[in-house]
């Protein structure tokens, strides 16, 4: 969701703010657009659709410049159009802005603005910002930034070009992610490390409230207009890994990569069959005082924090409750001293994760996440820090990401009940060391998932339906199918069918039955016989033939784990059909139509 590249150098960098925004890509977008000091002036280029037309367009303008700014922008305000494309210039053409975020007083701003005399060109909340700029520029450039900042509300980060600044550029972050690269012979900014690892390792994670003036050879930072000094992380991930290396999707080399993360995890927490997390501070004392676990998150992170309830309430014994934070943020949640309040997220920058995390530490909770992203917002705001060591993920739709959050979240259960009590630790650790190559088999089996995916390309509904781990399994497995392929997909826990949804159940209706944890087999037996009645055509997805032949049904094979794990490997053969059902489709897989991979807003 919206990206933002800016540039301070001794050289060109259009080519740089092009690459950089190829790079953020994935986080979703519908335009784009840079600005350049080129000429004197404030040179702005814009587009709607793919970067490749900016970069047409760029090259037919033959536009350079040392110091620039660029931006996707995934629409919040106003259709995708060029007048809605960043940067966004104040009416004298002095400054130019890019804004990933939102302006909550925009509107009050806009008529003040309006009332003055500004005229807008744009139905954005941005547009307000570089004329606030222009308003209380008088030839000092921080006054003015600071005037700006103190009259807007809501969430920005931000990169802005002053013309009578030609060789800088300002950035300002407050509640959306933006961070410095420091190179040798320019220093940039950009919304994620992925747009600054081709260019640099050196990296300044700036915190909410700072303001930084950054030209080619200098980075200065303020804080409430005091200079601040902000430390320099080298960051340790190989650029090969942002690239899609072979595969003709990023989503498919991600799927590849997951044994290989679920051991590095493994190699990284377990040592020596012991559990150690290196930023956490949850010992004896502080569980005994935890009445309650409260697991907040999004999309597929919520997915993973659906499975981890199970296995915490199953070996804790502590209530575990979990909550999409959309929702946790707009309500009254009773948090007390006595919560724990578990965020997942892979980017750590989901906008309603970090709200409900940071309203939740307000009342008083002890918090933990678990994330994939070093040093975002979420790691930041929580007391207690998992990472997911997954590497970045480029695929809209997450694979690993899933996958490494719940390893994460097995060994935190795990190392928990452990210091209340658990009898079967070495049988639980000995079953998650299997995990990877559980997930390797899922792989060498791919070509004859793809076959199975022939047959559902002109399918317009499934449901998948499951109980316990099998349902966290198959909102998860329904999710993957729905946002790459669109075909309408819906996940049921399997005694809730009758109540309503069996109703859509007619004669040819895809089921797919998710039969991984053993325990309730024969449960969830009686429901797939309920909908075979009614005429559906049903897939069971199994480690045996057993369940799928006694009711006559199709095997969609799947691994065998040990029933509390069921939720991990058993995705993976999901993965890889919706994947297929998606490019025999011909969709986009790894940017699906009006989707972001970071919702940031
Ligand atoms: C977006 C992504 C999902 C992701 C969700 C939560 O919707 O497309 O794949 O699960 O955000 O993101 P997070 O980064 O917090 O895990």
């Amino acid at each position: 969701m919206c990206g933002i590249v800016g540039f301070a150098g001794k050289n060109d960098g259009v080519n740089f703010l092009l690459e950089g925004l190829c790079k953020l890509e994935y986080r979703g977008y519908d335009s784009s657009g840079i600005a350049l000091y080129c000429n004197d002036e404030i040179k702005i280029i814009k587009t709607v659709g793919r970067i490749e037309k900016l970069a047409e367009k760029c090259k037919s303008d033959k536009v350079s410049g040392n110091a620039g700014i660029g931006h996707t922008r995934w629409a919040t305000h106003g259709k995708p159009s060029e007048e809605n494309s960043h940067p966004h210039l104040s009416n004298n053409l002095k400054f130019a802005v890019v804004h990933n975020g939102i302006i909550e007083n925009y509107i009050e701003l806009r008529q003040e603005l309006e009332q003055e005399g500004f005229v807008f060109k744009s139905e954005t909340d941005t547009e307000v910002i570089p004329n606030l700029l222009q308003k209380y520029y008088n030839g000092d450039l921080k006054n003015a930034v600071n005037k700006t900042i103190s009259r807007i509300k809501g969430s920005y980060a931000l990169g802005i070009l002053c013309k009578d600044y030609p060789d800088m550029l300002v950035a300002v972050k407050q509640f959306s992610p933006i961070i410095i690269g420091i190179a040798d012979d320019c220093n940039i900014i950009a919304s994620d490390v992925t747009a600054i690892a081709p260019k640099t390792q050196k990296i300044i994670y700036i915190e909410d409230g700072d303001v930084a003036y950054i030209t080619a050879n200098s980075v200065e930072i303020y804080s409430d207009s005091l200079m601040v000094e902000r430390r320099i992380s080298i960051i340790d991930w190989d650029i090969n890994t942002a690239e899609k290396g072979g595969y003709g999707h990023f989503m498919m080399k991600e799927i590849y990569e997951q044994p290989a993360v679920l051991r590095r995890i493994l190699k990284e927490y377990l040592k020596d069959n012991e559990i150690c997390f290196p930023n956490i501070n949850i010992d004896k004392e502080l569980i005994k005082e935890i009445d309650r676990i409260v697991i907040i998150a999004c999309g597929s992170a919520y997915h993973a924090g659906v499975a981890a309830k199970y296995l915490f309430e199953e070996i804790t014994g502590i209530p575990t409750e979990v909550d999409l934070a959309s929702e946790f943020r707009y309500r009254n949640p009773i948090i007390t001293e006595k919560t724990l309040t578990i965020a997942i997220s892979q980017s750590g920058e989901t906008a309603d994760t970090i709200a409900a995390l940071t309203e939740a530490k307000r009342r008083g909770s002890k918090t933990a996440c678990v994330v994939n992203a070093v040093g975002s917002s979420i790691a930041k705001i929580a007391d207690n820090v998992i990472y997911t060591l997954a590497g970045p993920e480029i695929a809209v739709a997450t694979t690993k990401g899933y996958t490494s959050q719940l390893l994460c979240l097995y060994l935190l259960a795990i190392f928990m009940a452990e210091k209340i009590s658990l009898d079967h630790k070495a049988e639980l650790i000995k079953e998650l060391n299997k995990l990877p190559s559980k997930t390797e088999e899922v792989l060498s089996v791919q070509e004859k998932i793809a076959d199975v995916a022939k047959r559902f390309t002109k399918t317009k509904s499934i449901f998948f339906i499951g109980r316990n781990m099998d349902f966290a399994a198959a909102l998860e497995a329904s999710l993957k199918l729905k946002e790459i392929s669109y075909i309408h997909s819906e996940a049921f826990a399997a005694g809730e069918l009758k109540h309503g949804t069996i109703s859509l159940i007619e004669e040819g209706t895809h089921v797919i039955a998710l039969c991984g944890y053993e325990r309730l087999n024969d449960k969830l037996l009686s429901n797939i016989r309920e909908v075979i009645a009614r005429g559906a055509d049903v897939l069971c997805a199994a480690n045996n033939r057993n369940m799928a032949s006694s009711v006559g049904a199709d095997l969609f094979s799947i691994p065998k784990t040990h029933p509390l794990f069921t939720a991990l490997a058993e995705v993976v053969p999901f993965q890889i059909f919706a994947y297929y059902v998606a490019l025999y489709k011909g969709c986009d897989i790894d940017k699906p139509r009006n989707l972001a991979k970071s919702v940031t807003v």
